[in-house]
């Protein structure tokens, strides 16, 4: 599928690997809306890219339904969908003050997994009633998981089996939208300097950086976008997980 003169949306697209796609995306010529909780970065990174900004929380499904179809009646013909937005807390199952509580473990599902699936849900929907391109394809579809969905750390279960729930049903949607001309995909990420990244303390990032085997250095955001956009233009590219993350494979902790 051509860059030039789409329609796309990315949600998280107010910051790091999100905001690096909804850039990229646009210098290709794409034409982008960005969605995202934080509304007014959202309407910067928009401002600076000449897209669309729609506040929402994604995990709002009723306010997410009119985001995508705000986005859908202002850009027309959205074809891609780039799904960025995620939290990344780490919790002990049996930290300090006793056993993680429920909802912890619930709130990381239902943003990082159970609104990934609303997104593609809503997004194929729509896909779904355009007409093929010439190639036959309607749409493409590319989440985001995390190496942590196949190693994750100590005070990472919640965030793993996130991740590992969408590195899970790629496979499983692009068979099923495959009918549409709808590929799906995710990218698995390592570690990426970006604010989700920035949060940890300085230490664990170069101790991250130093364990990737080439090159010694955390990855950035622009590298992320880079295959994005390859994964948009290469119709063979399909149902797959690919990890970008310098050969770097976590350890325990
Ligand atoms: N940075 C890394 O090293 C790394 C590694 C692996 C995977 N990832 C994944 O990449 C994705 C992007 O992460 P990032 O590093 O760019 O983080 P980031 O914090 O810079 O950006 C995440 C964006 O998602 C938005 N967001 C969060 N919850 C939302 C919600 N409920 N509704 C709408 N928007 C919401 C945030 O406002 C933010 O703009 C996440 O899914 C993250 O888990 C990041």
């Amino acid at each position: 599928m051509k860059l030039k003169g789409l329609a796309a949306v990315v949600t998280g697209g107010a910051s790091g690997l999100g905001r690096a796609t909804a850039e990229a995306l646009s210098h290709a010529g794409a034409r982008v809306a960005v969605i995202d909780v934080n509304e007014r970065s959202a309407r910067e990174v928009a401002d600076s890219i000449g897209g669309l900004a729609v506040g929402c929380d994604i995990t709002d499904s009723a306010a997410l339904q009119t985001a995508l179809a705000t986005a859908e009646s202002t850009l027309r013909g959205i074809r891609v969908c780039v799904n960025c937005a995620g939290i990344g807390p780490a919790k002990r199952i049996l930290g300090r003050d006793g056993p993680m509580r429920l909802e912890e473990f619930s709130r990381v599902i239902s943003v990082n997994l159970v609104a990934a699936f609303d997104v593609m849900r809503l997004v194929s929907a729509q896909m779904a009633k355009l007409d093929p391109l010439e190639s036959g394809e309607r749409g493409v579809l590319i989440h985001t998981a995390s190496i942590a969905a196949y190693e994750g750390q100590v005070g990472q279960t919640a965030y793993s089996a996130s991740k590992g729930g969408v590195a899970s049903l790629v496979l499983p949607a692009a068979r099923e939208l495959a009918r549409h001309g709808i590929r799906v995909l995710a990218i698995a990420p390592g570690v990426f300097s970006t604010p989700m990244l920035h949060a940890l303390p300085p230490e664990v990032q170069q101790s991250l950086a130093a364990a990737t085997p080439f090159p010694k250095r955390v990855g950035r955001p622009s590298e992320y976008a880079a295959l994005a956009m390859h994964m948009i233009e290469n119709e063979m590219l399909n149902g797959e997980v690919i990890r970008l993350d310098g050969g770097i494979r976590l350890s325990a902790s």
